[in-house]
């Protein structure tokens, strides 16, 4: 299933993003340049809603080079390489919110099939290779996967153009990691912040002093930066700010 919102170069001033009519190509449109005369990355993302919960899957992709990055890629791998293929995409990474067993469904797939690198956070690396951490045993197919790469706090990375920043945000997990686009106002959330609640800290290595601290830390960032959530629908950090029950314990 695919959920469909846009958010137009307006929207990146400010506003509140809108409904797109069901259907649309694009989740997002996010025109956000450099400033002044330097050449404005454009990149579009969009959500599939993969897996038995189901779980937020994002393809962000340079509209130019066509480069493609993969967030939290879940079950249904076709749909994944679907829509790679109906967009020419050529996907470059796999980042991963955090190592539970919905967020990676399709990530040994994908990188047989493309000979991608994955990527996240240090302090999830146990995650991802425990059936017993990842859930995948709770879920009842115990499985597991090896990460690649893995992200630092506050780490600046260069990707489809632009740079993002990553973001340590535990709680949910131990290193549950948001990954902010500063340029394109942009939060992938993961399962730390959804719209008006947060995430589980009720399994391994869960902490819910630590998903607080992590949700404020959040509240630092502008207003008018879209979240786009884990699971559920997209928000803003300002919707949040004002209506989130976590936002003031
Ligand atoms: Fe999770």
């Amino acid at each position: 299933m695919r959920t469909s919102f846009l958010i137009s170069a307006e929207n990146m001033s400010g506003n509140v993003c809108q409904e797109a009519s069901a259907g649309s190509d694009f989740l997002q449109d996010i025109r956000q340049g450099t400033g002044g005369r330097e050449r404005m990355a454009v990149l579009t993302v969009d959500c599939l809603e993969l897996g038995q919960l189901p779980t937020n899957t994002y393809l962000v992709m340079n509209t130019e080079t066509k480069e493609c990055l993969i967030i939290d890629p879940s079950d249904g791998v076709e749909n994944i390489v679907s829509w790679l293929d109906d967009h020419q995409a050529k996907p470059v990474s796999i980042w991963l919110t955090h190592g539970h067993d919905d967020h990676m469904g399709s990530v040994s797939d994908l990188k047989r099939k493309y000979g991608l690198l994955c990527y996240v956070s240090k302090e999830e690396e146990e995650f991802c290779e425990s059936i017993y951490y990842n859930l995948s045993s709770m879920f009842g197919h115990p499985r597991a996967i090896e990460p690649d790469l893995f992200f630092l706090d506050r780490q600046k990375v260069k990707v489809l153009g632009t740079e993002a920043t990553v973001l340590l945000t535990p709680g949910h997990t131990v290193g549950s990691a948001c990954y902010y686009f500063p340029q394109e106002k942009l939060l992938f959330s993961g399962d730390t912040l959804f719209e008006e609640s947060v995430g589980r800290s009720d399994f391994p290595g869960g902490s819910t002093l630590s998903l607080i601290a992590s949700v404020k830390r959040l509240m630092t960032l502008p207003d008018d930066v879209a979240v786009l959530p884990g699971h559920g629908g997209r928000t803003s950090i300002g919707h949040e700010r004002k209506y989130n029950p976590y936002v003031n314990r």
